[in-house]
């Protein structure tokens, strides 16, 4: 980053939704770090306490409890701040296909007054993440941005209206908006419990613990599994991009490579047995396919690249073995 972008983001004032979260605990340590003023918002629906208690140790770091399907909160949060990195949302494809009405109610309704909230409170930039669900049935590979399926989940359609309020709050009320479509994102902080945990943390728990991890189908399936720090680069270039032509836009935000679940639990298996050789040993087991799972995603990033000067400095071993460590250290 330049002089000029490393000021403007220690002169900024950012609100981080869903600051509880995994992504979002993430985004406001390193916004905390560039020595921008930081608002967390968040309603612990799925995110934790644990998550924020070292940043609000930080003079810089305000939190706010409250929910993004109550419009008064919304405003509260965005009041005096510069750009929003809204990341509050109901993970999760089984979870909204369970029960689609709080996904949609969480991630359309919530969505919707959270744009309204920085409409009113004339906000530079609305930062959103949004999904590679987005892409859903569609076969094309790698995924360009322009070109996406019918979505095969709830969560999916959620996702995909974001990006349509988005672009409708540009046209009619020239609200500026970068949407993040996020694949597969890993590392620090990932929730490895609950029945909705993503794969890596939940395998990388079973396994330090010694059991087989249980693969749905048969590992074929392949994802463009995403380090958090890869994220956090393509949050922080949303914020301080000056080129008006990135602005208004989706972006993948993954590393451009795809791996299948029998590969991704072989590096984790080999990771882990640097710290304990008896995980080199555990069987893997297979279950049944999940409804609403995309077999294969891969992302081009030539967009990001190109416009917003996207650089991902972690591909999948590097991050794996980044976020195994942590797991190792804080969780074991
Ligand atoms: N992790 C991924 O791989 C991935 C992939 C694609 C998109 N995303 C999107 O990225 C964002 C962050 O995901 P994450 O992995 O950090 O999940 P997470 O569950 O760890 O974080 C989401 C946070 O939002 C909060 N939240 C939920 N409902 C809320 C509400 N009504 N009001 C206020 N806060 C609320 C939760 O408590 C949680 O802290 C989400 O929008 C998610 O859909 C994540």
């Amino acid at each position: 980053m330049n002089t000029n972008q490393l000021e403007l983001l220690s002169s900024s004032k950012v609100l981080v939704t869903g600051a509880a979260g995994f992504i979002g605990s993430n985004l406001c340590e390193a916004l905390l770090e560039s020595g921008s003023t930081v608002v967390g918002l968040d309603n612990f629906a799925t995110g934790h306490k644990k998550n924020i208690s070292e940043l609000e140790k930080h003079a810089n770091f305000t939190f706010i409890e409250g929910d993004i399907r109550n419009l008064d909160d919304c405003h509260k949060a965005c009041n005096g701040v510069n750009y929003i990195l809204h990341q509050a949302a109901l993970g999760s494809v089984p979870r909204s296909i369970n029960d689609p009405i709080t996904s949609n109610d969480v991630n359309v309704g919530g969505f919707l007054n959270m744009l309204v909230a920085a409409r009113d409170a004339e906000v530079k930039r609305f930062i959103y993440a949004a999904s590679s669900s987005t892409y859903g049935d569609s076969k094309s590979m790698p995924k360009v941005e322009e070109k996406i399926g019918k979505p095969l989940s709830p969560y999916a359609i959620t996702k995909y209206v974001n990006e349509l309020y988005a672009d409708n709050f540009k046209k009619t009320y020239d609200l500026d908006t970068v949407g993040l479509r996020y694949f597969n994102v890993f590392g620090r902080k990932q929730d490895p419990n609950g029945a909705y945990a993503a794969v890596i943390p939940k395998f990388v728990m079973q396994l330090m613990e010694h059991e087989s991890p249980v693969i749905n189908g048969d590992g074929s399936f392949s994802r463009d599994f995403t380090y958090i720090d890869n994220v956090i680069q393509m949050n922080m270039l949303a914020i301080v991009t000056d080129n008006n032509e990135a602005l208004n836009n989706v972006y993948n935000t993954a590393f451009g490579e795809r791996t299948t679940l029998n590969e991704l639990v072989m590096l984790l298996k080999e990771y882990l047995s640097d710290f304990d050789s008896e995980i080199a040993k555990i069987d893997v087991k297979n279950g049944p396919e999940r409804r609403g799972d995309v077999p294969h995603s891969l992302a081009s990033v030539d967009k990001a690249k190109s416009l917003l000067g996207y650089n991902p400095k972690f591909d999948i071993k590097s991050g794996l073995k980044e976020a195994v460590k942590w797991y190792w250290d804080n969780l074991k």
